[in-house]
């Protein structure tokens, strides 16, 4: 039987569409029918490497030409609402970059628009398809790891300039940057009750925060984000610690550790095969297609999740509403001042 592939356009053929989300549809199957941006430049050079059958300056004018069953914006937060809301006048699924919008209002109106149409608006918080984070989320809902209760993570880099907004601002850089991390620890701790932020600033460009959140159901989460640091440097850590001894740390996106609950140091104390630590890393010495730093970033993952849900007609996760409570969450964030600031609506994982 011949397998059912996703039909998809690209909209926006910039530095990021280019280094990750064309490489890895096709690593997921998808057929890039079709690609635009008002840069003819870039259009016509993106739909060579994507073996693309055309190249257009306007998405209305592709989406009027062209049958695709969805489209993968990779753009800007400005525009997305605005574009989103034209796909969804053509019958098309859309994919939009994280962050999906600038303000929650606006996001709502995305998930408004969806509805109406009928159709899917994903967005691209690709960490939680990271092969390191996968794993970990696994040992986590392990029944001997327990109830997760501390989520602790570190993720910074150094001095950042959003592509879309072009000014480096606390909100610009938690809405680019940190909202894949503020989505990634509702990922592992669930829905957030509230959350609080010290914010500390050196100068115009460089800053972070120390993050502070209650999760409903009862764990607590520490986040350090921060431009402070190198873009030379492995800057992301991750530890998610449960109720019985057990915990699971991701450093570097790929090292996972799964620490057990171990016997202290005693007099003739044995090595346990059950329960001592066990470490994973990606094998670097084998060539396989499974191996590739796209696969284990998890930019392959969440195009395989795109297709196979659009195909399937299965609702996509993470949903609409995942990406609107980690925008309420990043706004939360810069607005704190150290104050305690309730989520509302916090639903899915
Ligand atoms: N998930 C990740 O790891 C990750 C990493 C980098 C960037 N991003 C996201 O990807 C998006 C793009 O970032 P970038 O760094 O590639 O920016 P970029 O400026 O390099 O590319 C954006 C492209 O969109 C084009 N464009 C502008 N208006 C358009 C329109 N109306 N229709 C079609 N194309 C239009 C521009 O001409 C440009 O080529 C942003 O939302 C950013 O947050 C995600």
């Amino acid at each position: 039987m011949q397998q059912v592939r996703l039909r998809a356009a690209l909209v926006g053929c910039g530095a990021f569409a280019n280094a990750a989300l064309v490489p890895a549809m096709r690593a997921a199957g998808i057929e890039i029918v079709a690609v635009c941006d008002p840069n003819a430049e870039r259009a016509q050079a993106t739909m060579k490497s994507a073996s693309a059958g055309a190249a257009y300056g306007d998405m209305s004018a592709m989406l009027a030409a062209e049958a695709v069953d969805a489209v993968v914006m990779a753009v800007g937060p400005t525009i997305y609402p605005k574009l989103a809301e034209l796909a969804f006048g053509h019958g098309v699924h859309v994919f939009v970059e994280k962050p999906p919008a600038i303000t929650v209002a606006e996001a709502e109106a995305m998930k408004r628009a969806a509805a109406r149409a009928g159709k899917q608006l994903v967005v691209g918080f690709m960490k939680r398809f990271a092969t390191g984070y996968r794993m970990a989320k696994e040992i986590t809902e392990a029944s001997d790891f327990g109830a997760v209760r501390m989520v602790s993570a570190r993720i910074t880099t150094g001095v950042w300039t959003p592509a879309w907004s072009k000014t480096l601002t606390p909100l610009s850089f938690v809405l680019d940057h940190s909202v894949h991390f503020l989505d990634l620890m509702r990922f592992f701790g669930g829905p957030v009750e509230w959350v609080s932020a010290v914010k500390t600033q050196a100068s115009s460009e460089r800053f972070g925060f120390a993050v502070l959140l209650a999760y409903q159901g009862g764990a607590a989460g520490l986040l350090e984000i921060s431009n402070y640091e190198s873009r030379g440097v492995p800057n992301e850590r991750v530890q998610i610690t449960g109720s019985d001894g057990a915990s699971v740390t991701v450093e570097n996106v790929s090292r996972v550790t799964y620490t057990r609950d171990a016997e202290p140091m005693v007099p003739g104390r044995a090595f346990s095969p059950q329960r001592e630590r066990l470490v994973w890393e990606p094998n670097m010495t084998n060539i396989s297609a499974e191996n590739a730093s796209l696969v284990h970033m998890g930019y392959v993952g969440e195009m395989r999740n795109l297709a196979g849900a659009i195909v399937s007609g299965l609702p996509v996760t993470p949903s609409i509403n995942d990406a609107i409570a980690a925008l309420a969450l990043a706004h939360a964030v810069v607005e704190s001042d150290g104050r305690q600031i309730n989520l509302q609506n916090e639903g899915e994982v």
